[in-house]
């Protein structure tokens, strides 16, 4: 038959970090094939599928010759003869014969490539674009982008505290639309160091290198920023942090933000970020606390989750269970979906499907470490997720999953729909009206 899965092959290709990382390439009988590239976090929950490395004196112990090796060998003998159509039975054969829950033994870079390398395989096989082979003729959203501005925690050598100074622009009109407005603030924002002698190059996502006194100088940059390129701050350009609050806590439950010299429990942790949320232009809220301080994460969510947006990255690492049992305690109101921190395309839906069960939002998100593969950009459409973070407005391996966005809006044509504000959970949408 057509789909049937004819080879699956593995290689060592490069990321945007100059690092080993995973690529499949899945080749059907018809002649279709489709490929993807594993990326990589450096931010990383202790909850995530892992990121299997070969450790040793190699590439700093980032090679991934046993990943690649399990995709040409036992994930290869798992998948040829199958129908590639049959993407749920794709994924659990490989968890299946991986045996751990969280595929430490064939490694979650080595299933996840193989996984959208098949999704990309079916989609070829019909002839249509991804997004389209995922909508499956119903109407689907282009997503709001949350782009970044600054870049710092361990994507910046700790330089401060809070990991991503991020725009959203949920009142534009389009997507083109809001990638001029950020365009214009990116630009401002570089200005901006430059004329206060703090340019000192680009962070791993893209963003401005964070050359700030505090957490908070950061944020009125970021707020300055706004005002300089034209548009208006709270009106058409909001503010979105990644607090990142895992890498702060090392495991003892303080949170130590080093640029600010403070430590703080987590009712403390809460109030600092609340602070922020109530004197600045925030609508979007990432990992206020770590990844098991559910009573705080459910605690910031009393104070502003009505009318903020609270995301979970490394407290709910794309996990259905893990997202549900959130919900059970008022904590949250979206989920980040990182196909890798669940290690296939299947469990990574049924956490997105999880929260939209809820009413939560969910933002499709690239990783700190990525490549010029665009699948991200057909998951967040063709599964009408609403919401996209790929990083900062620079760098090809971000501006490719911007580009491809750009391109699907013109190929919907006159279907094309921007998410926009209804990209956020209800209470959250009700207040941009
Ligand atoms: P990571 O960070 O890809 O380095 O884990 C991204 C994020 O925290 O959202
Ligand atoms: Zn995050």
């Amino acid at each position: 038959m057509k789909t049937t899965i004819a080879a699956v092959r593995g290689r060592q290709v490069w990321d945007s970090r100059g690092r080993p990382t995973v690529e499949a390439e899945v080749a059907l009988e018809g002649g279709a094939i489709g490929r993807a590239i594993a990326p990589a976090g450096a931010s990383r929950g202790a909850h995530e599928a892992i990121d299997l490395r070969d450790g040793g004196a190699r590439f700093g112990g980032m090679g991934v010759d046993r990943a690649t090796a399990a995709v040409n060998g036992e994930i290869a003998r798992l998948l040829v003869g199958r129908d590639v159509r049959d993407q749920a039975g794709l994924d659990q054969a490989m968890t299946d014969a991986d045996g751990s829950a969280n595929l430490a033994r064939l490694g979650g870079n080595a299933t996840v490539a193989v996984s959208l390398a098949a999704l990309n395989a079916a989609a070829a096989a019909e002839g249509v674009p991804l997004w389209a082979y995922l909508a499956q003729g119903r109407k689907v959203r282009i997503p709001l982008p949350e782009i970044q501005i600054f870049g710092g925690g361990a994507h910046a050598g700790r330089r401060t505290d809070v990991q991503d100074f991020m725009v959203m622009c949920p009142r534009a009109s389009t997507i083109r639309e809001a990638f001029e407005i950020t365009a214009d603030v990116f630009r401002a924002g570089g200005r901006l160091m430059e004329e206060t002698g703090r340019l000192a190059g680009a962070a791993d996502e893209g963003g401005w290198w964070p050359m700030f006194d505090s957490n908070e100088d950061a944020l009125a940059a970021l707020l300055k920023s706004i005002e300089m390129s034209g548009h208006r701050p709270g009106e058409d350009v909001f503010i979105s942090l990644d607090v990142a609050a895992n890498e702060l806590d090392s495991g003892d439950g303080r949170y130590r933000m080093g640029l600010d010299r403070a430590e703080y429990g987590s009712e403390a942790m809460v109030e600092r970020v609340a602070d922020w949320v109530r004197r600045y232009p925030i609508l979007s809220i990432e990992d206020p606390v770590s990844q098991d301080d559910l009573a705080g994460f459910a605690a910031a969510t009393r104070q502003y989750g009505d009318k903020v947006q609270l995301i979970g990255d490394d407290i709910l690492v794309t996990n259905a269970e893990r997202v549900r049992a959130a919900a059970a305690a008022s904590a949250g109101n979206a989920v980040l979906v990182k196909v890798n921190q669940a290690g296939t395309v299947s469990r990574a839906k049924a956490a997105l499907d999880a929260s939209k069960a809820l009413g939560w939002a969910a933002i499709v998100s690239a990783r700190s470490g990525e490549t010029e593969d665009v699948s991200i950009a057909h998951l967040a459409t063709g599964w009408d997720a609403g919401q996209i973070k790929v990083g900062s407005f620079s760098r090809s391996e971000r501006m490719a999953k911007w580009n491809e966005l750009l391109r699907i809006e013109e190929a919907m044509g006159a279907d094309a729909v921007f998410a926009g504000a209804s990209a956020f959970a209800a209470s959250v949408a009700a207040g941009l009206r």
